[in-house]
């Protein structure tokens, strides 16, 4: 191989390297979301990682109380046992917020979610239109406060 071809492949080599490098890697979606089949909730695979970015303080519980005493407890029932007018008969305890067995499969995570996306049966509509991501984190605060002591 003369010097010219030489230059030329190195010259190839050191193009091809570039341009392997600027192309960004592709990579899978990482937060696909996921239908959770099991449950009929549509959560994230990493629902439990997403941490509530508001703190309890008084302010915050007040504006999720109001959150929801206009847009949940008419299936939630005031004290959020599930015995609200518009509730699902069939599905009391699943709607019962106040039970601190279900607490463990209600991270803050996985209840913004929840209220955020809904489900369709038994039917909880989803909050992604009519309220505020912050609107929906208070009211996820303030229903945690509605829980039982274990
Ligand atoms: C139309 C009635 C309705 C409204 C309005 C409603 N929910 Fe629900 N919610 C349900 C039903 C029904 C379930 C139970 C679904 C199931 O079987 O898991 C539920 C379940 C939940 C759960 C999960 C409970 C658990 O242990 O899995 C949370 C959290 C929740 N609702 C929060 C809210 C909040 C907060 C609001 C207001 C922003 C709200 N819901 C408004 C009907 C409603």
């Amino acid at each position: 191989m003369n010097r010219r071809w030489m230059a030329i492949l190195g010259l190839a080599l050191v193009t091809a390297t570039a341009g392997a490098a600027a192309v960004p890697s592709v990579e899978q979606d990482p937060k696909p979301a996921a239908q959770n089949a099991a449950t009929g909730w549509q959560l994230p695979p990493d629902a439990d990682e997403t941490t509530n970015p508001l703190t309890a303080d008084p302010k915050v519980i007040a504006t999720g109380k109001s959150v929801f005493k206009d847009k949940c407890e008419r299936c939630h029932g005031p004290g959020g046992v599930g015995d609200g007018p518009d509730a699902d008969p069939d599905h009391r305890d699943d709607m019962d917020l106040t039970n601190a067995e279900r607490a463990e499969g209600n991270s803050d995570g996985a209840m913004f979610y929840k209220v955020w996306n809904g489900r369709k049966k038994p039917k909880m509509p989803a909050f992604n239109k009519e309220l505020t991501k912050d609107q929906v984190w208070a009211v996820v605060t303030y229903a945690k406060t509605l829980r039982k002591a274990q």
